[in-house]
């Protein structure tokens, strides 16, 4: 056996990574029950996966299952600052699997393990965000005639794959895992709204109750967190570009208005627009001293911060996740996780319990890919809605939650167009 490739913080950390992994899989039986069958069956057998995604312990379940599949894997983190280095250790020396990923790397050591990961010449990818697919469009093309497609975890890498797509140029189908009902309905509502305000609250231990919390962005990360800010006592703002999703904000209860107005009276700023500068100059301007801002968006250019930086007149990191800005009017700013995912760089992520939804409609899409790329136009497509109501039957089943079944009369008077008043 060739020897096993990798770059991690410390092989030594690998016995906490595994305990962690064990622990996060008590939440996951959908997951359970897919890895059971990938291990008969080996579904993905002759498959090399490429995967670019958080790497953590749900993600490494995952990683997990797509081997005992059949699937050889590398993995390289989605992001700098959300790898859980114990993690990534027990990868290596516990699944085998070839990782490249340390929290805190920089951008240079972040696309160096983007492409480690082209070098083990994957033929399918798994993206958290579409940086493996765009270095391969971009930069590793000889790749493309050996892969026969692709899997995408979120908003802002599927807006990307449209936008490549929409040129002609994306090279092989992508399954946009993001857009099943069993994605983003749960992970990006109850997974983003949970674990952002757990990151906002490890990086600062604030009190919710009594603070008026803006909320950049009304998608579904955006209504999950506003919703739990909500049920934790605080008066929520949303701002919006979209006029449907504001005025849904506006129904829901919310107070909605212009950033910069809310810039004058927000204690803590959450941005999830998948656009950037959701918290630029104008807002910067009006900011209250003392007010935190968060992003929980893909990626770090939702908050201007090299205009707070141009504004500051000094800054420090006060507290691990915490810089302090102050400006040369003598405000001060507080700036969490250096502006990248809270949620990742200063907790722990999704909870498992969702993450078995995600990562299931990652491990069918793998199949489905395997099974079907003939079939699939270079472009993005849905996950097929059979997949996405069978994972939401496995996570019923799972919570032990029964429901109704239609009875032959009602399936006829569903499908029928003639039986009126
Ligand atoms: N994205 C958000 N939370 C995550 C988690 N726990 N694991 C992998 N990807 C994630």
């Amino acid at each position: 056996m060739t020897e096993l490739k990798y770059d991690v913080k410390d092989l030594g950390l690998a016995s906490e990574g595994i305990r962690r992994i064990e622990w996060s899989q008590k939440e996951m039986p959908v997951l359970g029950q897919i890895h059971k069958r990938f291990i008969k069956e080996k579904p993905l057998s002759g498959m090399r996966i490429g995967a670019c995604l958080h790497v953590t312990t749900e993600t490494a379940y995952l990683a997990k299952i797509l081997k005992d599949g059949g699937a050889e894997v590398a993995m390289c983190a989605s992001n700098p600052l959300s790898t859980q280095d114990d993690v990534a250790a027990a990868l290596v020396s516990e699944y085998e699997i070839p990782t490249f990923s340390i929290r805190g790397e920089d951008n240079n050591t972040y696309y160096q393990h983007l492409s480690e990961i082209c070098d083990f010449e994957p033929n399918m990818t798994m993206d958290d965000g579409a940086d493996m697919v765009a270095m391969i469009h971009q930069e590793r093309t000889s790749l493309i005639d050996n892969i026969i497609g692709g899997s995408e975890e979120t908003t802002t890498g599927i807006i990307r794959l449209r936008s490549l797509a929409s040129q002609n140029k994306l090279m092989y189908p992508v399954i946009a895992v993001n857009d099943a009902d069993t994605k983003h309905l749960f992970d990006n509502r109850y997974g983003t709204g949970q674990s952002t305000l757990d990151g906002i609250t490890r990086a600062t231990n604030i009190l919710w109750a009594g603070k008026t919390v803006v909320v950049a962005g009304y998608g579904w990360c955006g209504k999950g967190i506003a919703q739990r800010a909500d049920g934790m006592g605080s008066h929520v703002i949303v701002t919006e570009v979209d006029p449907v999703r504001a005025l849904e904000a506006v129904m829901d209860g919310y107070r909605v208005m212009k950033m910069e107005d809310a810039a004058k009276i927000g204690d803590v700023f959450i941005t999830v627009t998948g656009g950037m500068n959701a918290v630029g100059i104008d807002a910067i301007k009006n900011l209250k001293s003392g007010a935190i801002i968060a992003n929980s968006g893909h990626f770090n250019v939702e908050i201007d911060i090299e205009s707070l930086e141009k504004e500051s007149d000094s800054s420090k990191q006060i507290l691990n996740s915490v810089k302090q800005y102050t400006l040369y009017d003598g405000r001060q700013i507080f700036l969490l996780g250096e502006g990248r995912l809270i949620n990742l760089a200063a907790a722990e992520g999704h909870p498992s319990g969702v993450m078995d939804l995600s990562f299931a409609g990652q491990a069918l899409a793998a199949e489905f890919i395997k099974n079907n790329n003939s079939q699939l136009s270079n472009s993005v497509h849905s996950l097929p809605t059979e997949l996405d109501k069978e994972i939401a039957r496995l996570k019923l089943q799972g919570m032990s939650v029964d429901i109704d079944i239609l009875s032959e009369e009602q399936e006829k008077y569903l499908n029928s167009w003639d039986i009126g008043t």
